[in-house]
């Protein structure tokens, strides 16, 4: 175990879940993923600080037997979803003397969601503290990042913060602490795409109150710890501004070709205009990617064919995810191609209500692009020139690394 000591007493004892390729039956893992629990001893006390997925509960347990843990006084729950609670039932039958740790609301989402006694819980204000002896836990409540109940927690002497999801990344590697920085960057992106952006102004405050303390390291729930914790701080304050980046993404289908059609149009015109531009393939498209892209892309414009009276299922499917996760795109349009008629236009745009975005006029079509279809697609990428240069949109800087 010494490779899994963060700092003197201070362990890491989740689990690697090389495997896993899909969250939520949804979410891609294309990198796997880790649920990190943490284990802090104090002079007088032991805090075993999350749990992890169900599936891996035997690598926590394995954990705490290898470092001869035969006694822990408090099980600080930071998040009720089961990949870092799943664990608890069965650690609590290994350690009855146990107390798990957490606030009203995580403890009544723990008591609908897994079989724990109401007698085992000490439940915490937000800024409340606990001493371990020579060691001080600081519970910190950062409510949707990403669940209502969520929480962090600050050590106090070694201004280390254990933060629960926040942070966090789906990657599996077996470095405690970062050390491919790149690959990290956008698998942080990319987790901050698909489970925070949906709640950008909850961390815009959030990430106020952290920036009152002084914080060495960050060890997150998924993926590996930052001992610089600038490199994800910084990286937050950017994905979470206001600011856009230069870029147009393009989610498209097309059956018969003529969408597609459109879509090479398209994105021709936009890169004669000096505007990065990135077409997904729907259907073939790994929708972390196109998460990803979301979190500072300018422009979005759907692309879809018809499909009996409306769009294509696969888009319908795409566009609510895209309002979903709440993207702060400027601008978005539509385009396309029907066969004999129907209301796409309108049925897209009434899925995405959540994107606040200017909707520029639609290029929708019969049957397969002309020439005057083709000026009509020369002319949004006009307009969506002169949009992004209205608004002074630039590329964002690459954050230090
Ligand atoms: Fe990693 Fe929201 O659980």
């Amino acid at each position: 175990m010494g490779n899994r000591e963060i700092k003197q007493g201070i362990y890491a004892v989740g689990a690697i879940d090389w495997d896993r390729r899909l969250f939520d039956e949804l979410i891609p893992l294309p990198d796997g993923t880790s649920y990190n629990a943490y284990l802090v001893t104090g002079e007088k006390k032991v805090a075993l600080i999350d749990t992890v997925d169900p599936g891996k509960t035997r690598e926590l347990i394995g954990h705490l037997a290898e470092l001869q843990i035969n006694r822990i006084d408090y099980i600080i729950t930071h998040h009720a979803e089961q990949d870092h609670s799943g664990s608890l039932p069965e650690v609590l039958e290994l350690y009855p003397e146990a107390k798990v740790v957490t606030n009203e609301k995580c403890r009544q989402m723990l008591l609908d969601l897994l079989p724990i006694n109401a007698e085992q819980f000490i439940t915490i204000k937000d800024g409340a503290t606990l001493d371990l002896g020579g060691r001080t836990l600081e519970f910190i409540f950062l409510p949707w990042v990403h669940w209502p109940e969520t929480m962090v927690t600050y050590l106090l002497e070694e201004q280390v913060l254990f933060s629960c999801d926040f942070f966090g990344s789906h990657m599996a590697q077996s470095d405690l602490f970062v050390s491919a920085p790149s690959r990290t960057y956008e698998a942080a992106k990319r987790y901050y795409a698909e489970i925070m952006m949906p709640f950008r102004i909850n961390i815009v405050s959030h990430l106020k109150r952290l920036a009152q303390k002084k914080i060495s390291c960050i060890a997150p729930s998924h993926g590996p710890i930052y001992s610089d914790p600038s490199f994800i701080l910084d990286a937050y304050a950017q994905w979470t501004a206001d600011k856009v980046a230069n870029k147009v993404l393009i989610p498209f289908v097309s059956m018969h070709g003529s969408t597609r059609k459109m879509v090479d149009c398209l994105v021709e015109c936009l890169q004669q205009r000096g505007i990065p531009v990135m077409p997904f393939n729907i259907p073939r498209t790994d929708v972390g990617e196109l998460a990803k892209e979301l979190v500072d892309a300018a422009t979005v414009i759907i692309a879809s064919p018809m499909v009996l009276a409306g769009a294509h299922p696969a888009m319908v499917s795409a566009c609510y995810l895209i309002n979903a996760l709440r993207p702060k795109t400027r601008f978005a349009s539509i385009i396309g191609s029907f066969g004999w008629g129907g209301k796409m236009i309108e049925q897209l745009q009434a899925l995405m209500p959540n994107l606040k975005a200017e909707f520029l006029e639609p290029v929708f079509i019969k049957g397969i692009p002309r020439e005057a279809d083709f000026r009509s697609l020369a002319n949004l990428s006009d307009l969506i020139a002169r949009k992004h240069e209205q608004v002074g949109i630039h590329a964002p800087e690459a954050p230090k690394r």
